[in-house]
């Protein structure tokens, strides 16, 4: 079996403090490399001077080598806070109206992946399959071919790719797109993402569509297709099972006090939708008095690229919407919505995910949702609670059973939350088994062979 070199910018770095990592990518891609094992380059989360760029930091852990770089200061603030995130990050997610383009950023951008590059180069041996993983690093298979790198090359997209219209609007698209044509195969969450995909390739007129996977470009093809990720499905049940008898769990449970749990897990992220779900649920309290001190929310939300100004807006103005919330409704004994900046790690995510009625899932746009999947693999069979979740979300592909919502539309939202917390147990028990046939039958590990197998068997055609 070839080595497997994975690249992403974030790395969930081995640690003794046991934080949580950070988002969808790296969890799911941590449980899919210590099965297989491999390297994994990334930054290390440091920045630094120019000149005190050191070597790569080697670690092992498991099955899994890290190699980490530091980045320097200026790096971060173009690449990862500017043209990721205030640039790829909003056009991606239909966010036209935040994209902050700037020729410096975007300088930054590439200027990192060429670094990136370089750090790779020496550790390459002749039959490493290379993967890189998400809209950081998109020109670093162009990078290492220009370098005369010759391996197969995969990329996969963990976000969404949005329409021909909203993507071109990106000053440096054709850069962006033509770099992609560098890999050999590309991997997106959805058909609908693939799609989007190929109708910007058609609208630049971009090499041929050779099939529905297959496409050509000067002497180069590549294909490109839907892999959506999943998650541990079986671990996370067990996780989920476990948890009953943990003092975290006896505290909340005690501290509900009979009142039904309502569960929200989001990085404090403008895509999420939170804001759109505390009006929904606000919405919901009013229209229905009766269930006012019955049920509470527990909003869990990491702060998340706290640098970037639209993310240091949005913490105020969630911090903000709560305490007005719970202002205006809470009573004594009683606070409508619980809101946590801190990140929980997943064995207590998982048991406060079976102990609650209902989950909120509501991102404006999701490359996927990795949440809405592990609340479904942690609910008992006998009495599951009810996921409710945005169509936009990657996730509504696959688990079509869901509660399926707009969520910009907060009242049909709100009828939509009172529909869930009374639905009969019979109807909740026939959507959860639907639901959970579809994680067994695509768990993070058929994500990751089914990728690297079509990865491993690509031939150029000739
Ligand atoms: N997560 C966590 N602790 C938290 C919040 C989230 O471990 O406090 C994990 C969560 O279990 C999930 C991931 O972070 O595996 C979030 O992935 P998702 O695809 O839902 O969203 P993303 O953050 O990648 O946009
Ligand atoms: C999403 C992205 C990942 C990213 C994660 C956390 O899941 O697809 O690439 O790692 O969010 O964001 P951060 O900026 O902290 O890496």
């Amino acid at each position: 079996m070839s080595r497997l070199i994975v690249v992403s910018n974030r790395v969930p770095i081995p640690d003794k403090t046991g934080t949580a990592p950070a988002g969808g990518l790296a969890v799911a891609l941590q449980s899919a490399l210590e099965a297989r094992g491999g390297l994994w380059l990334g930054w290390s989360g440091q920045s630094c001077a120019e000149d005190r760029i050191g070597p790569l930091q080697m670690l092992r852990d498991g099955n899994i080598d890290y190699a980490l770089t530091d980045l320097t200061e200026r790096d971060v603030e173009e690449y990862y806070q500017g043209f990721a995130n205030r640039v790829l990050w909003p056009i991606c997610h239909y966010r036209l109206d935040l994209a902050e383009y700037g020729r410096r950023e975007m300088a930054g951008y590439f200027r990192v992946n060429r670094f990136f590059a370089s750090r790779l180069l020496p550790l390459i041996g002749e039959n490493d399959l290379f993967w890189i993983h998400d809209y950081h690093l998109i020109p670093l298979a162009a990078e290492l071919r220009r370098q005369g790198v010759k391996n197969r090359i995969g990329f996969f997209l963990h976000i969404p790719w949005p329409a021909p219209d909203v993507f071109l609007a990106m000053p440096v698209h054709e850069e962006i797109l033509s770099s992609l044509t560098a890999y050999d195969v590309l991997g997106f969450q959805t058909e609908h993402d693939r799609e989007n995909f190929a109708a910007c390739l058609a609208r630049q007129g971009l090499g041929n569509r050779l099939d529905k996977a297959h496409f050509a470009l000067g002497s180069r093809t590549f294909t490109a297709r839907p892999y959506p990720i999943g998650i541990e499905t079986n671990e996370f049940v067990t996780l989920a099972q476990r948890a009953a008898g943990t003092t975290l769990h006896k505290r909340m449970l005690d501290s509900l006090d009979g009142k039904g749990l309502i569960i929200g897990v989001d990085r404090l992220d403008y895509s999420k939708g939170i804001t759109q779900r505390i009006d929904a649920f606000e919405t919901f309290l009013k229209r229905n008095p009766d269930s006012q001190r019955k049920v509470a929310l527990l909003q869990i939300t990491p702060k998340s690229r706290s640098e970037v100004p639209e993310y240091e807006a949005m913490q105020r103005a969630v911090a903000e919407q709560a305490g007005r919330v719970n202002g205006a409704l809470g009573t004594v004994d009683w606070v409508p919505i619980r809101y946590i900046n801190r990140s929980l790690r997943r064995p207590a995510l998982a048991g406060l995910y079976r102990m609650a009625k209902l989950a909120l899932v509501t991102p404006l746009r999701d490359g996927m949702n990795l949440v809405a999947k592990e609340f479904v693999a942690a609910q008992n069979e006998a009495d599951p609670g009810v996921l409710l979740l945005s169509r936009f979300a990657g996730a509504a592909h696959e688990l079509k059973d869901a509660v399926l919502v707009n969520p910009y539309d907060v009242e049909g939202t709100a009828d939509a939350i009172a529909r869930s917390l009374t639905m009969p147990l019979e109807e909740r028990r026939d959507r959860w088994k639907s639901m959970m046939n579809a994680l067994r039958a695509n768990d993070v590990f058929t994500w990751c062979d089914t990728f690297l197998g079509d990865l491993s068997r690509y031939e150029q055609v000739e």
